[in-house]
């Protein structure tokens, strides 16, 4: 896939973009918000790997770019009526400046409208996470893109350090993402 707007691109990423995935994923500071603070420890061959299992029009990772540079990556997947994405200002140069948002709406755009996804599965919901810690993006995703807080799964899960971990559960659906926009 690729979707552009204006010093944005939203576009699959290919083999060719393992180097800095693999670099992104293995550094603690980018990773501490997915709670991995020491890195993924990933080998370049199962990065590799990785690009290549999640290439259909239902799974996806993509490379983030503004003004022609990397700055970050993003995925979804789709299971019945619902998209289940994640994305991640990599470069830290890039977080902080409004971007984040605008990649999100592009992306849910493209969720709610794009013809190959939606005459297999039509979309109505969209759903993801984030860490109980990770305020900014609750702030962008409650203040910025209009999404509902649906929920919170306390201790649901142990970090790389064998921390017990909490959940905030975010959705939006097909209606309200485009009365939103009106
Ligand atoms: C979360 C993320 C998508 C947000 O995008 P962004 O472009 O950096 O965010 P923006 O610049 O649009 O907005 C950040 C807002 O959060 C606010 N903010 C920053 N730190 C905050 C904090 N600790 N608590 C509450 N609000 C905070 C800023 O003041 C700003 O608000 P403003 O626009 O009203 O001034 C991006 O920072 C990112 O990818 N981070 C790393 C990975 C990540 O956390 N991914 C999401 C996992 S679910």
């Amino acid at each position: 896939m690729r979707i552009e707007k204006d010093n944005i691109v939203i576009r699959s990423a290919t083999v060719d973009d393992a180097i800095h995935l693999n670099k992104w994923w293995n550094d603690g500071k980018v990773m501490e918000h997915a709670g991995f603070p020491n890195g993924l420890g990933e080998s370049l061959e199962d990065t590799i790997e990785n690009i290549k299992s999640r290439n259909d029009e239902l799974r996806q990772l993509c490379i983030i770019e503004i003004d022609g540079k990397a700055v970050g990556e993003l995925s979804y997947r789709i299971k019945g009526d619902t998209a289940y994405p994640g994305w991640k200002i990599c470069d830290f140069n890039y977080q902080n400046k409004g971007y984040g948002p605008k990649i999100i709406m592009m992306l849910f755009e493209f969720l709610f409208t794009d013809e190959t996804i939606n005459s297999k599965c039509p979309i109505e919901r969209i759903a993801w996470d984030t860490m109980l810690e990770n305020k900014r993006a609750q702030y962008v995703y409650e203040n910025r893109i209009g999404a509902r807080r649906v929920g919170i799964r306390k201790d649901c899960w142990k970090d790389q350090t064998g921390k017990l971990r909490t959940a905030v559960d975010y959705e939006i659906n097909k209606e309200d993402f485009f009365s939103a926009r009106k």
